[in-house]
């Protein structure tokens, strides 16, 4: 099985890769290196310099190097700013994760790993907050962008691990 890093050069991304790298497993980075760098793929990993939002890229991407399954690290994070500039986020996060699926779709890869945020728990002092807290949460609005993705995603032929 071969996988498409996405945000592979990123932090989350970068050591997935390199453990995935170690243990042999076949892997592809696609990242747009805004906050990546190119120096955390390891020597024998291709790296496609790309961004998910160009779904023609990621198809071709995926035909070109055989691949099976993908793991979604490609994303904004900042809370403060995710709450200041919501559209900015719901754009690169959801849309790049429409794009993702879309390219999944159109080339009949099935499996995606999406990395998603403890944020969207909230801040309390408690490590593992209820879900029901997580409503209470300024981050909200991208507690229910996660949600529409996830909902997108199992409506697609693709497979959601979230
Ligand atoms: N850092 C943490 O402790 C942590 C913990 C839990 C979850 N997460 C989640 O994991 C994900 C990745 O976090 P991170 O800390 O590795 O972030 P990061 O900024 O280090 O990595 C993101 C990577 O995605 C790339 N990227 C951004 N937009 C892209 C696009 N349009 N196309 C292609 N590549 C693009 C960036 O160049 C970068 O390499 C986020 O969703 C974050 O919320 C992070």
């Amino acid at each position: 099985m071969t996988w498409l890093i996405v945000g592979g050069a990123g932090y989350v991304g970068g050591h997935t890769v390199a453990r995935l790298h170690a243990a042999g497993r076949p892997v592809v980075v696609l990242d747009d290196l805004s906050a990546g760098l190119a120096e955390r793929v390891p020597d024998g990993v291709p790296l496609v310099r790309a961004s998910m939002h160009d779904t023609a890229a990621v198809a071709q991407a995926m035909i070109e190097h055989g691949v099976t399954g993908v793991m979604q690290f490609a994303a904004l994070k900042s809370v403060p700013e995710s709450v200041s500039e919501p559209v900015r986020y719901y754009r690169e996060n959801v849309g790049g994760l429409v794009s993702l699926l879309s390219a999944m779709t159109s080339v009949g890869v099935g499996r995606i790993v999406y990395s998603s945020s403890a944020a969207v728990y909230s801040s309390g002092p408690v490590a593992a907050l209820p879900r029901w807290i997580a409503r209470r949460s300024r981050y909200r609005s991208s507690t229910s962008a996660s949600a529409m993705a996830r909902w997108a995603a199992r409506r697609s032929s693709a497979v959601a691990a979230w």
